[in-house]
């Protein structure tokens, strides 16, 4: 299947709150539709940084904001789409096959990451003009 940024959705997850804060859960399979195999966490990302920079062939994510904001620029090769991220409760679905970027990083931001896959360094495309062939050939 060839995604696009459309497939790229913003998945309301659920808050309970009450005087003494607020938990988020999220459950695998049931609030994402993929299974959790790897959950990774970017934090002491200096203010105004950007990361990521590259895609995936198989791996599907949630990104999620737990602290601060960042923006995540969503490319599939013919469009671009750029979600800003600043709540704990939003986490944006990415599939496969999506170039990102995460740029504009609060100070103190902390971004949570949920995957579908363990770390993989062959499931990456870095190479932008790489993944737009792969893409569109
Ligand atoms: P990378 O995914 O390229 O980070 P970002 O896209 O946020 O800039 O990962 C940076 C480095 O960390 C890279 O050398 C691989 C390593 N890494 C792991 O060893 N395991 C992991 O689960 C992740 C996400 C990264």
């Amino acid at each position: 299947m060839k995604t696009t940024v459309h497939d790229c959705t913003l998945i309301d997850l659920p808050k309970i709150s009450d005087r003494q804060g607020a938990i988020t859960p999220i459950y695998g399979g049931v609030h994402l539709p993929f299974s959790i195999q790897r959950i990774y966490y970017l934090y002491d990302v200096p203010g105004g940084e950007s990361r990521g920079g590259h895609a995936h062939r198989q791996l599907q994510q949630l990104i999620v904001s737990v602290m601060g904001a960042f923006d995540v620029v969503l490319d599939d090769g013919f469009e671009r789409r750029r979600i800003h991220l600043d709540r704990a409760y939003y986490g944006l679905y990415i599939p496969h096959m999506i170039w990102r970027e995460l740029e504009n990083f609060s100070s103190g931001g902390i971004c949570l990451v949920l995957a579908s896959m363990l770390y993989d360094e062959g499931d990456y495309i870095r190479d932008y003009e790489a993944f737009y062939r792969e893409k569109t050939g």
